[in-house]
């Protein structure tokens, strides 16, 4: 067996992947994490308080989990659903009684949003008791920002997409509210977003490309520039 791994470990394909050996000094550790593709993510050093999991409370890596899982599930509901004023409530209804495992698929989507926002809103205060906002970390603490407000108009644009009574009402008010802004912004910002002055149609399909693609495109740029941050400012 060691045969085999130390031809494993000599093959020119394991050197062309990892292209160190073992690290055994601050220099050689520092080289690792620069030439790996996977610990490239890591930063070179940080502080032994900061890795505690009682200072993190893995609530930034739970979001990426609770993201990811989305993602998953979210495609997989798509194969079934039709943004369609016709089709949209009953797709709904045969994914619960008539595909096998909708309703588990359904449930799993639905659970993890509600659970996405109320972890991001956690991993917001954890950084803001550990002071964690403060500089050179202050750039961070705005994009995190960005990312609770898209955490939040994810779930939003999600809640039209069943077409039942809740979805229609619960948008009816919400853009409403939007429409009381003052100096006819709100009224411009509504039609713009319902596509029109009703929830019909134009709404249900602009929701559903913005909760399908444009929103979750932004939610990935900005957590790449987030973990980016997270490295460059020294780790938490
Ligand atoms: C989709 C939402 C978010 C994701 C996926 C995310 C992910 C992460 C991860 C993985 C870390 C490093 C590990 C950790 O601290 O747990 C981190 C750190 C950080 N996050 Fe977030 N985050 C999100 C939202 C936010 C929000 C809403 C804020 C604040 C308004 C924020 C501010 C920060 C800051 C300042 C750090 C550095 C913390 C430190 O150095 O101690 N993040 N984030």
């Amino acid at each position: 067996m060691k045969h085999v791994f130390d031809k494993l470990f000599e093959s020119r394909v394991w050197r062309s992947i990892f292209r160190h050996g073992l690290p055994t000094s601050n220099r050689t550790r520092a080289e690792a994490v620069f030439y790996n593709f996977f610990l490239h993510v890591h930063p070179t050093k940080v502080r032994k308080r900061s890795i505690r999991y009682t200072y993190t409370w893995g609530l930034g890596g739970l979001s990426v989990g609770l993201f990811i899982v989305l993602t998953v599930t979210g495609a997989l509901l798509m194969l079934y659903y039709r943004p369609s004023v016709q089709q949209a409530y009953w797709d709904m209804k045969d994914l619960q009684f008539v595909v096998s495992s909708g309703q588990f698929l359904r449930n799993m989507h639905r659970w993890a949003a509600h659970a996405m926002v109320a972890v991001v809103f956690l991993h917001m205060l954890r950084v803001f008791y550990t002071s964690s906002y403060r500089p050179p970390k202050e750039f961070n603490w705005v994009i995190g920002v960005f990312l609770l407000v898209i955490t939040v108009l994810l779930s939003y644009t999600g809640y039209l997409l069943p077409w039942d009574q809740l979805s229609f009402w619960g948008i009816s008010v919400g853009t409403n509210m939007v429409r009381a802004m003052p100096c006819g912004f709100g009224e411009k910002i509504s039609f713009l977003l319902l596509g029109g002055n009703i929830v019909g149609e134009n709404a249900l399909i602009r929701f559903y490309v913005l909760h399908c693609f444009i929103i979750p495109v932004v939610a990935m740029v900005l957590m790449g520039i987030h973990f980016w941050r997270v490295r460059k400012d020294g780790g938490v």
